[in-house]
């Protein structure tokens, strides 16, 4: 586990973290020193449904045995490697935090059946046929990838954490071909007052204690992430964004009573 100290203090959350000019260095921070219990607090504090939204977004983008995917903010890889599982030609992953990464390529190398050696390096177990996911550092808002090479393009959890969202949203239009989707998963305050209400006392008063004890965190990652959602744009404003980038056929569909809003758009054909 990496130590790392404040970052999100209340003082720095007292404010939108979406204005602070030292986001990207405190998002990458907070990930660094989280990435150990990542998948359990996601598991723990969603009462197992995060995974189901992933397969949702999987399905919503469409895959078959030809699909090139990009997954961008990958993070442990869990939304790459639900491709993976679907069948997709290629996957890449792509996330500008080294820690999240390195659990994501050991996900990878278990999920993909990648031969083990055993102490005298002889090759132990027989690689399968499954897609490996190719995981890369890098920076959402500046893709090292050419124009039009994938199919689908998708995001978890992460566009909210990038430092420039809409240079991000233009950098997924560009690596999309003509007639490529985008699915987009993120955290949302449901329009239901009765569950906006629940949401939030277990968002903003019971999660972030009890996520920050799980992960012995002190970076504030937990206190961070309730405000970044509620200081964020709400679905509506994001698919306005989806449209003012050029996408097409953007919808937002609520999971779980609004809590997660699983977005899609397409780049249209003739662009
Ligand atoms: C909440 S995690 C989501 C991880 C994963 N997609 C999932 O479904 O669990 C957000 C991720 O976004 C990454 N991130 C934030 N800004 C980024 C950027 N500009 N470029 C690449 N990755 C970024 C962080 O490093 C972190 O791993």
């Amino acid at each position: 586990m990496v130590e790392i100290g404040p970052i999100w203090t209340q003082e720095a959350l007292r404010d939108s973290p979406h204005i602070d000019a030292e986001k990207a260095r405190k998002v990458q921070g907070m990930f660094a020193a989280i990435a150990g219990s990542y998948d359990l607090n996601n598991r723990l504090h969603s009462f197992f449904q995060d995974q189901r939204w992933r397969r949702a977004a999987v399905r919503a983008a469409g895959v078959n045995a030809t699909t090139r995917v990009l997954d961008v903010a990958c993070g442990t890889g869990d939304l790459a490697e639900a491709f993976a599982d679907a069948g997709a030609a290629e996957v890449t992953g792509v996330d500008f935090t080294p820690e999240m990464l390195a659990i994501a390529r050991d996900k990878g190398r278990r999920n993909s059946g990648a031969p083990r050696a055993d102490s005298a390096g002889t090759s132990i177990s027989a690689p399968t046929a499954r897609t490996s996911v190719t995981y890369h550092q890098g920076d959402a808002m500046q893709l090292a990838f050419p124009d039009q090479s994938f199919d689908v393009v998708s995001i978890a959890f992460g566009i909210r954490n990038v430092a420039v969202p809409a240079r991000a949203l233009a950098e997924f239009f560009r690596v999309l071909r003509p007639g490529g989707r985008l699915v987009v998963l993120e955290f949302a305050d449901p329009t239901n007052p009765i569950v906006r209400w629940g949401s939030n006392l277990y968002t903003k008063r019971i999660m972030p204690w009890t996520a920050s004890m799980v992960a012995r965190d002190a970076s504030g990652a937990y206190h961070y992430l309730p405000r970044s959602v509620s200081t964020f744009l709400q679905p509506r404003e994001f698919a306005q964004k989806l449209q003012e980038t050029g996408f097409e056929q953007c919808s937002a569909a609520p999971l779980t009573m609004g809590i997660c809003v699983l977005h899609r758009a397409v780049r249209p054909k003739n662009q």
